[in-house]
Parts: C-alpha cells; structure tokens; sequence
C-alpha cells in the first residue's frame, strides 16, 4: 500500500486531498494544528505546530517511528497572516516565515530519510509567490507582501531541494492549487478544495520533471 504524508488535513485543500487520497487506498498520515481529522482505518494522525521548532522535532520522530517509507509528502499547511497589508509588517513576516518556509523546511528535511526511491514531495505553494507575475494577477495586486516572500522563498527551496536529492531519485515539485474556497482563499475563489485536490492528485502520482513549479498539469514561471 502506497504511503503519503500530508501536512494540515484538519481542513481546507489538506482535507480534500487526504479524502482523495484516502478513495484512491493509500495510507494517510496527516498533521493537525487546532482540531483532529475525523478518524479512518487507513489515517494515522499526529499534532503539528510549524511554528514551533519543539513541535516539528517531535512530531518527525513519531512518524519516524511508525516505519513507514514515504512515497508522497505534501507539505500543504500553510498561512496568510497579513491579509490586510499593503506594507511589510515586520512581525507577521517573521511568523509568516516560520510557518511557511522554516517550519516547512525543518520539518521536511527530518523526514527525508523516509522517503523512498521515485517518491515525491510537494510544496504547496502559490502565484502569489512568481517573481515573474508578482503585481499581474489582479486579485492580490498590492496585497500580503510577507505570504509572497515566503512563497517565493519556499519556490527557491523546491529548486535546492531538487538538486539536493536529484542522485536519489526523488522528485521536488511546487503546487500552486489555484484560487480555492477555504479560510485562506476565501469562499469567493473559484475552485472548491475537492477540484484543486483531483489536479494535486494527478500531479503527486505523476513523475514531472524535478524541480518545477506546477498548476493543473502546466508550468508556471518562477
Ligand atoms: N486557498 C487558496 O486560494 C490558495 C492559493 C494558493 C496557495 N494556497 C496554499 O494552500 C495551502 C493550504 O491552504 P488552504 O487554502 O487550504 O487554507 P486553510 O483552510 O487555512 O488551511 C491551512 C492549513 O494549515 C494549517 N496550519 C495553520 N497554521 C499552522 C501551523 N502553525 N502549524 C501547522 N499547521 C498549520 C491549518 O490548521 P488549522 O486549521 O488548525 O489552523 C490548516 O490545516 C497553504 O499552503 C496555502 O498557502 C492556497
């Protein structure tokens, strides 16, 4: 039985693509923030701050000790801490950072160990965070400037991480989902998380070139 791992399955596109995931019979091993995922055979579940370096060193070596080999992580959790802004606020940045690049980044980097010979991880990230359509894409024109960088950043250690494991034959992809229906997208967006989850789904079981940055099958620009 395949074997994915999935950060924030407590709700949003998490939830969708562990339900995905759970109908297409892998073993799901999700990370929870606030509220526990309802309960499956098939899903072992285990808290995660990854804000917290205590939180991420422990919940790594708990999944560490099921003995699972990975064949997918998705690193999906994630924040928009300042919605609102227009300026860089200095202390949304740095919890933004913590979050969505050092957190994702710490937390990975203890789980590759686990992951097998053409496995995949996936960051989940965001054209918010293209350096090349920064100020073109109309609904988050001016705004979130900490969430761009941090997106921008977590892109950059796609790419690190690609070269770092290209000798061990895993793959290291980004993922836009879209603009999807959930707290961070808000319900005006026009995917629902299941939609943005089938187009994950598909790019996770397929071998795309290391290192690209993906959204429903096409590249993006970095
Ligand atoms: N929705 C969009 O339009 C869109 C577009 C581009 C990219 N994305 C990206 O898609 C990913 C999923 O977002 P979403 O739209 O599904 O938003 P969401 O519904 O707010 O889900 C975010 C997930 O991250 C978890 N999380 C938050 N803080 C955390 C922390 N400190 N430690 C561990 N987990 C934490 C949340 O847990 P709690 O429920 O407990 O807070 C939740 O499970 C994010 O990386 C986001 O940047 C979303």
């Amino acid at each position: 039985m395949n074997t994915i791992l999935i950060t924030g399955v407590d709700k949003g596109i998490g939830r969708a693509l562990m339900s995905t995931f759970l109908a297409e019979g892998y073993f799901v091993i999700g990370t929870f923030y606030a509220d526990r995922p309802v309960s499956h055979e098939r899903l072992k579940d285990f808290a995660l701050d990854l804000g917290k370096p205590e939180s991420i060193a422990s919940c790594a070596s708990a999944i560490t000790n099921l003995g699972k080999p990975l064949d997918i992580l998705v690193n999906n959790a994630g924040i928009l801490a300042d919605e609102e802004e227009t300026n860089v606020v200095i202390e949304k940045l740095r919890k933004t950072l913590e979050v969505n690049l050092l957190g994702t980044i710490d937390f990975t980097q203890r789980l590759l160990p686990l992951m097998n010979v053409g496995s995949h991880i996936m960051n989940v990230s965001s054209t918010a965070g293209s350096l090349e359509l920064v100020g073109k894409v109309s609904h988050f024109m001016g705004h979130y400037p900490a969430y761009k960088i941090s997106k921008a950043a977590l892109n950059m250690y796609t790419r690190t991480l690609a070269l770092e494991l290209k000798d061990r034959g895993v793959t290291v992809s980004s993922v836009h989902p879209g603009w999807v229906q959930t707290d961070i997208g808000g319900q005006e967006a026009d995917l629902t998380p299941e939609s943005a989850a089938d187009a994950m789904y598909q790019l996770a079981i397929s071998r795309p070139e290391s290192g690209g940055f993906w959204f429903a099958g096409k590249r993006l620009p970095w």
